[in-house]
């Protein structure tokens, strides 16, 4: 079964194509980041219209790739939800279109379980049952996943998640956007001993999640420097990786708890922090320590992308499901 799918929600605008007998086989992806760096975040009305622009062309560019025709796509998978509602209907209606005039399915599949499923596009695959740990911009999980469509929230931020911590972090240090990236890069320059932030709710029971007081803590910390006449690039560094390291462990220490309390050994990170270099480290050395398994979509697959929802897709469609053509998006959606 040939597969397209359709990444759309925010600003990143995805295309693949996955063969359920060979795996990927063509993906492409447009950024929009530089279109919205100038306002220090997305702006939804520019990031529909730059969907809509590219869409198409990345569509043909994909097809090309794979060196297939159109006419030989077996079904189509769009991003329908959770996301911004104007750039989720650019996808969803394209892909809808195509699949009405192709005659074929088409299937609104959920962005976190695109998400929660990019490892598998890995050779290395975890077998089930796992927990997950799904951190992005908007989400911050920890899920036993005990089979395709078979997800047990276990956790959940109460606030911000993991993300948008560092992206608010990075815009209170005038880092800029995207936040994650800038603020791990300015980490490595920074000394760890010098401040020490709070482990929000690891001294609580339960696999909550908290992330808003981290931000509140740099904003005094950052504060408190200018204050003092010390508002230079090494204070800056020092504050992020003392941020970092903190995130780091908190989510280590939870990954912990949950593999714990359902007796499991088998780790799955994903979800745009999944990138993190000390995130991944840390949880390296906890999955070492527990003689088990950790695994981690490649770094292009940790950040929004056409190749998760074009294999979520189709593992539905394999499972026998699609979506009636009237289904277009829904923003808010839980998983
Ligand atoms: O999964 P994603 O691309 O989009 C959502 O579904 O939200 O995740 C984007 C988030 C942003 O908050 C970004 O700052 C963060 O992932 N991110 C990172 C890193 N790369 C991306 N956070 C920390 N370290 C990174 N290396
Ligand atoms: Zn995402």
């Amino acid at each position: 079964m040939l597969v397209l799918g359709i990444e759309s929600s925010c600003d990143e605008t995805g295309v693949a194509i996955y063969d359920t007998d060979k795996g990927l086989i063509a993906h492409t992806l447009y950024t929009q980041v530089e279109l919205h760096a100038q306002y220090g975040g997305v702006v939804p009305e520019l990031a529909s219209r730059d969907h809509i622009r590219k869409l198409t062309p990345l569509i043909l560019q994909t097809l090309e790739e794979a060196n297939i025709e159109r006419t030989e796509l077996d079904g189509i998978a769009y991003t329908a939800g959770p996301g911004l509602i104007g750039a989720l209907l650019a996808g969803s209606s394209v892909a809808r279109s195509l699949a009405y005039a192709l005659k074929i399915p088409a299937v609104g599949v959920h962005h976190m379980e695109g998400h929660l499923l990019a490892p598998m596009l890995e050779d290395n695959q975890p077998d089930f049952p796992f927990i997950c740990l799904l951190v992005s911009g908007g989400h911050s999980m920890l899920i036993r996943v005990d089979g395709i469509g078979e997800y047990k929230l276990l956790g959940d931020t109460l606030d911000d998640a993991a993300g948008e911590a560092f992206d608010k972090t990075a815009k209170l240090l005038e880092l800029g956007y995207p936040g994650g990236p800038n603020v791990s890069n300015l980490a490595l320059k920074g000394n760890a001993e010098r401040y020490k932030f709070p482990r929000p709710m690891v001294d609580r029971p339960g696999l909550d999640m908290s992330f808003s007081g981290l931000k509140t803590y740099t904003l005094n910390t950052w504060q408190a420097a200018i204050k003092e006449d010390d508002a230079s690039e090494q204070t800056k560094a020092d504050i992020c990786r003392a941020f970092e390291l903190a995130v780091a462990d908190t989510l280590t220490i939870k990954c912990k708890r949950a593999l714990e309390q359902e007796n499991l050994n088998r780790l799955v990170v994903a979800g745009g922090v999944s990138a993190n270099r000390e995130i991944r480290s840390k949880l390296d050395a906890l999955m070492k320590k527990r003689k088990g398994e950790v695994f981690y979509p490649r770094l292009e697959f940790c950040t929004d992308n056409g190749a998760m929802i074009a294999y979520a897709g189709a593992q539905r469609l394999l499972a026998g499901q699609s979506n009636d053509l009237n289904f277009a998006a829904t923003p808010r959606w839980s998983l």
